[in-house]
């Protein structure tokens, strides 16, 4: 594994070691004990888009590794006055050891990853969430002791965040549904993905989607970059709400996740999202120990 681009490029035996590694490097932190596997390293981190969970889990899982981090504001790199891309990638290579990008295109991080020569971290682009769907299986399995033959559903809008869960949790041997409103579906590359695999749903129908489900997911009906469509989107995902009544058709035990930030009484009610916090707030912390598993295993 030489980036984390997105979560089509990672083999099955690659999500559980990142999973296997981050548990353990939990573990330690959970008992004092120190980890300094990155002493001397250096992440570089771009943000296009706003962040706190991302931000905030990078800085202090690098600080935590014996390395430092780098906030890097396009609005201060040559890169916001047109420097070309392929030319920050080649001069950061030479600085860092490792680039974490929050972007639009997912071709940017792409491209970051094949002009420069260090390991690269997609840490969100309107593509591929990678990072919190990693968060998502390690927080899944934490709760229910494995991932293989358990159902995930995601009700809302087919985005980064459905694209991203719908691959991990079809590489993990998960069922896979999702509902979604037929002009928000998915990518259409991860539907070629998944249609390989006998586990998956696509459906409008929110309920036939969360049916015996294991795992609810859901995200905000607006991602970031899409703020002048939130009032017409309102509209259209209306009915997409993980709310009590959905949880009646779900398995008595279900987990609810969210990716945050939340919006109460849009796609999550303020009750559901309280009954859950506990899951949805372990599922932020591990975005921290996770993404400190990313690290370990891309630089070297
Ligand atoms: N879930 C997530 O990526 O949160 P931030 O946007 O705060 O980084
Ligand atoms: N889909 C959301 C996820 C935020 C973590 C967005 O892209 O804004």
């Amino acid at each position: 594994m030489k980036h984390l681009l997105k979560m089509m490029d990672l083999s099955c035996e690659e999500i559980t070691e990142l999973l296997n590694l981050a548990d353990q490097l939990k573990y330690e932190r959970k008992n004092g004990i120190e980890h300094p596997r990155l002493q001397g390293k250096t992440l570089g981190m771009i943000f296009q888009k706003s962040s706190t969970r991302t931000r905030v889990s990078f800085e202090t899982g690098m600080f935590q590794l014996g390395g430092s981090a780098l906030f890097l504001s396009p609005r201060d790199l040559q890169i916001g006055r047109g420097e070309p891309l392929e030319d920050t990638a080649r001069v950061l290579s030479r600085y860092l050891d490792c680039l974490m990008i929050r972007t639009f295109e997912q071709d940017e991080v792409e491209n970051f990853a094949k002009y420069g020569s260090i390991p690269v971290i997609n840490g969100l682009t309107d593509f591929a969430h990678p990072c919190q769907a990693l968060a998502d299986l390690l927080t899944i399995r934490e709760y229910k002791g494995k991932l293989e033959g358990l159902k995930m559903c995601y009700i809302g809008d087919g985005n980064n965040m459905a694209n991203s869960l719908t691959v991990a949790g079809l590489k993990t041997g998960m069922k896979v549904s999702l509902a979604t409103p037929k002009e928000y579906i998915p990518d259409a590359k991860i539907l070629d993905f998944a249609k390989d695999y006998e586990g998956f749903v696509l459906t409008e129908d929110i309920y036939e989607a969360a049916k015996d489900a294991d795992v609810i997911c859901t995200d905000v009906w607006a991602s970031m970059g899409q703020e002048e469509e939130a009032e017409m989107r309102k509209k259209v995902f209306k009915g997409y709400q993980v709310n009590a009544d959905l949880l009646k058709v779900a398995a008595s035990d279900a987990m609810v996740l969210h990716c945050l930030p939340a919006h109460r009484g849009e796609e999550i009610t303020a009750d559901v999202f309280e009954a859950h916090a506990n899951e949805i707030f372990d599922e932020a912390e591990n975005r921290l120990h996770a993404q400190k598993a990313v690290l370990a295993t891309l630089v070297k």
